[in-house]
């Protein structure tokens, strides 16, 4: 908790930590509130640091302080050299034991801790989930198991003893190989030693201890080795874990073929637990697992779960290279291990899947989440330049736009050079602690390129606004591209450098096909990709000989806000004829985005507006071309978000007319394509058994947008039809969609699936937080009330993320009707759980507190309404640095 005001840390001051230390091992008594911890350290004096340190003493001619961090653990014992410290050679506070004159040489320190992981509700550092012992150490977790120097650059080889109580804890898990095991005493208590032979920062160590199920198999890498694989899951989830494997698997084998990265241990260990903060973790051939991204079967997980298990399962594994092998120097470079983990588990996605859907999911993430926070107070660059708690920057800007970042490397590239810098810097980092400059050198010293302006991106915060017009000159036969950057200020940058943006593009003629480009010097954009580098850029394409339809930045080649004006007829044009299918599908998003906020405008204006139905039409041609993938024409089905709306509205923001306007359309597209819906609806019906591949995973979705648009007429013959695909469901994805569709109506048959589906599945805690969430995302007016009551659910706990996420994080971000309701009451809910949740746990707490990151762009009434809620949350006392960060960023 906050005793005074949290100061921020900056990239600029780093400095390299004064002391190494080399090994480590560990001896860990685990006891459900008393755990004691003894650590062994080796430690050197880091020459690196007595260089670059002002004043230049000598390397290692004067002893220097040495200060481990430390929180929320109790000192009992601690030893140099085998004796014991006197009172008056150290000092310990709230963070850290200092160690005023420590030998000069290598010495072993030896510390002896206790801590108390059944009242560990943070869930950072050693805790107990459903019983089971488990660490979580990123990003500076490792803190309160033992005192250290926990920063990433601090690299030691491990050796573990855990010891415990045998009946209760039978298994015994940590990093590496497991080298002994046995009795331990007479009373019952048993131990396993661990020892893993890779150096690695103390984020990436973990401990498990439990009664744990598991299931088995195993890899042969292409050099052919064999690898054990094992998940770890509550017993009797043993046969929800097929799937994880199979994900597992595929994984491995195609970072040997596609980056050409083998595993290098003979084990690797998933953990499911039910308590955890995020998504999972990548532990030394330890992953650490929340249990919703490994439990699987056609009747407890839905589409969405079994795709979200595979990229999860592959964005980890996949960090054994990006990440361990090579790690961050500082938290400043997150973005080096999870921008390029997260390309990486994209490019797997892509190549597992389809290319154009993945896309497609990928970019509506992006725009959802990434977009806001760039364009709002918490906007911070890729790689930011300083931060008060560094949990607060596992952001979407630092994931998903640092992905976009290697993806623009690709782009300007190819795949080929792209390979050629990877490996590179594989080679030249691995086993080291690396920063952004080592990774865009890589690219730069195996392609022979200047990417200095590039590294912009890292730097600048805020998304670059594209304006692009187009004028095509029917007797010189030419057509002209202007392209203007814009870059709005963000906090802490009012003014900007342009940016190197690679826009890939095409000039589509009337057949539908792309025309060549042949600038006026001659030169052929033969691959599709202009570089823009300058804050103005013209191109002007010679031999035209008709009026093409302009189609820009297609593939999303870049993380751009592009505006170009464009009749709607182009855009349909677009939409039926661009051979780029993502840009089919932009064209699509943005006619009815356009639609839909005349609506809004007419709305507040106090007008009905009734278009024609040209988009309808438009949208016809997609969603019935049997030449394209189902899950393709799925997505095309899908409306723009009213999240997306009020997006490009940008300013003065009323979600209720959003809302109105939005509900409006699609009742009027379903309408116009009643018929066609209905007939997609039922040749899509899958009859065979469920199988959670892409294919098969499309259909479904082909059949489901179609329900979901016709369900937005309304009428008794839709919920009819809702009702039955309900009950006929044969699997999870169906009949939670119909649900979900159900709960916005006042109707019986929504009563009686809600309650079906809480009698069938009450002993499933993961299905249930889809029971949670679907009530928390209703449109009905009295879903507040609703969610309030559900918090007294004996199924719901405060105290696990997954179930807060799913009752609270759903109303809060995913229910924009009723978050922003005009009285303030979802405010004022929202900042009441912040506040009680962030007593025990401020990661949660500060995610939560996420929702109100755009309130600046809310008209009058309800801006005022949500400041009045977070000035609320600000006056607290006690808040953590992790709340009074978000919470000051917000109003300041
Ligand atoms: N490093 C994890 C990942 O793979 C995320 C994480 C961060 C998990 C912090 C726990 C705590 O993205
Ligand atoms: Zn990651």
């Amino acid at each position: 908790m906050k005793t005074s005001t949290p100061q921020p840390i900056h990239l600029k001051n780093y400095q390299p930590a004064p002391y190494l230390i080399k090994t480590v091992y560990l001896d860990v008594s685990l006891h459900s509130s008393e755990t004691r911890v003894t650590s062994r350290l080796k430690i050197v004096p880091n020459k690196r640091a007595t260089k670059s340190a002002k004043g230049g003493s000598k390397a290692g001619s004067k002893s220097v302080p040495l200060t481990l961090d430390g929180e929320n653990i109790t000192l009992e014992n601690i030893k140099i050299g085998g004796r014991a410290l006197d009172a008056k050679q150290y000092s310990v506070d709230e963070k850290s034991l200092t160690i005023k004159s420590p030998p000069t040489k290598s010495f072993t320190l030896e510390i002896t801790t206790i801590c108390d992981p059944e009242a560990n509700k943070a869930l950072s550092g050693l805790y107990r989930s459903s019983g089971v012992y488990c660490t979580q150490c990123e990003a500076e977790g490792f803190r309160r198991i033992t005192y250290f120097l926990d920063r990433p650059d601090v690299l030691a080889t491990y050796k573990v003893r855990i010891e415990a109580d045998k009946a209760t804890t039978p298994i015994l898990l940590s990093n590496g190989n497991l080298i002994e095991s046995g009795k331990a005493d007479d009373a019952g208590r048993h131990f396993a030693v661990w020892q893993d032979p890779h150096p690695k920062p103390c984020y990436l160590f973990a401990l498990v201890g439990g009664d744990l199920a598991l299931k088995k198999s195993s890899f042969k890498t292409k050099s052919g080795r064999k690898v054990d694989l094992r998940i770890y899951v509550e017993p009797g989830k043993e046969d929800r874990c097929d799937w994880a494997m199979d994900c597992l698997k595929r994984s491995m084998k195609w970072d040997e073929k596609r980056f050409g990265r083998e595993y290098d241990l003979d084990i690797f260990n998933i953990v499911a637990v039910s308590d955890f903060n995020m998504g999972a973790m990548e532990n030394k051939s330890l992953n650490v697992f929340n249990d919703r991204l490994v439990l699987a079967t056609p009747d407890t997980a839905t589409d969405g779960s079994y795709e979200a298990i595979e990229s999860v399962i592959a964005h980890e594994y996949f960090h054994n290279w990006t990440g361990n092998r090579i790690t961050c120097r500082d938290w400043f470079q997150l973005c080096l291990k999870e921008g390029l983990t997260v390309f990486r588990d994209q490019e797997f996605t892509m190549d597992e899947r389809s290319r154009t859907v993945a896309r497609i999911e990928d970019v509506r993430m992006l725009k959802a989440h990434q977009f806001p926070e760039d364009a709002g107070p918490l906007a911070h660059p890729v790689r930011p330049a300083s931060y008060i708690e560094i949990n607060n920057f596992y952001t979407a800007t630092v994931y998903q736009k640092g992905a976009e970042l290697c993806r623009m490397i690709h782009t300007i590239l190819g795949e080929a050079g792209f390979r050629a810098g990877m490996d590179l810097y594989f080679d030249r980092h691995d086993g080291e602690a690396a920063t952004v400059e080592d990774f865009i050198k890589s690219f730069e010293d195996a392609n022979k390129v200047d990417f200095s302006q590039f590294k912009l991106w890292y730097e600048q915060a805020g998304t670059p606004e594209l304006i692009a017009s187009f004028d095509y000159d029917e007797t010189k036969k030419t057509a002209k591209l202007i392209f203007e950057q814009v870059m709005q200020p963000t906090p802490g940058q009012s003014r900007k450098k342009p940016m190197h943006i690679p826009v890939r593009m095409g000039l589509v003629g009337k057949s539908g096909k792309d025309l060549p480009l042949k600038t006026k010097q001659g030169d052929v954009v033969t691959d599709g990709v202009v570089h823009l580098k300058k804050r103005r850029e013209v191109f002007e394409f010679q031999n035209i000989n008709e009026r093409p339809v302009p189609s820009l930045v297609r593939g999303f080649s870049a993380p751009v806000n592009l505006t170009l004006d464009m009749t709607t007829s182009d855009l349909a044009f677009l939409m039926a004829n661009d051979s780029d299918l993502y840009n089919r599908w932009q064209a699509s998003q943005t006619y009815a985005t356009r639609r839909i906020i005349e609506m809004v405008e007419g709305l507040r204006a106090g007008k009905r507006l009734n278009r024609g139905k040209h988009f309808s039409e438009a949208l016809a041609i997609t969603i019935t071309d049997e030449k394209l993938e189902p899950a393709y024409r799925a997505l095309c089905m899908e409306l723009p978000s009213e999240a997306d709306v009020a997006r490009v509205i940008g300013t003065d923001v009323d979600p209720g007319a959003i809302h109105k306007a939005r509900q409006a359309f699609a009742k009027r597209v379903a309408t116009d394509l009643k018929e066609t819906l209905k007939g997609i609806y039922k040749s899509s019906s899958g009859n065979g058994d469920y199988a959670p591949d892409a294919k098969s995973a499309g259909l479904r979705s082909l059949r489901n947008s179609a329900l979901l648009l016709l369900s937005k007429i309304g009428g008794e013959e839709q919920i009819k039809m809702l009702g039955t695909h309900y009950r006929s469901s044969k699997n999870l994805t169906d009949r939670s969609l119909a649900l979900m569709l159900l709960v916005d109506f006042k109707h019986d048959e929504r009563d009686k699936a809600l309650a079906n589906f809480y009698k069938r599945y009450k002993n499933d805690h993961l299905v249930i937080d889809k029971w949670f969430s679907i009530q928390a995302m209703s449109s009905a007016k009295s879903t507040l009330n609703s969610v309030k009551k559900l918090l007294d659910h004996e199924l719901f706990s405060i105290k696990n993320p997954n179930k807060v996420r799913s009752l609270i994080g759903v109303f809060a971000g995913f229910n924009s009707t009723g978050f922003h309701r005009a009285d303030g009451a979802g405010y004022n809910f929202v900042a009441e759980q912040v506040l009680d949740i962030d007593s025990f746990n401020p990661q949660v707490a500060s995610r939560m507190l996420n929702s109100f990151r755009n309130w600046r762009t809310l008209e009058a009434g309800r801006q005022k309404l949500a400041r009045k809620a977070l000035q609320r949350v600000a006056r607290r006392k006690t808040l953590s640095p992790d709340v009074y960060e978000i919470v000051t960023k917000m109003l300041g």
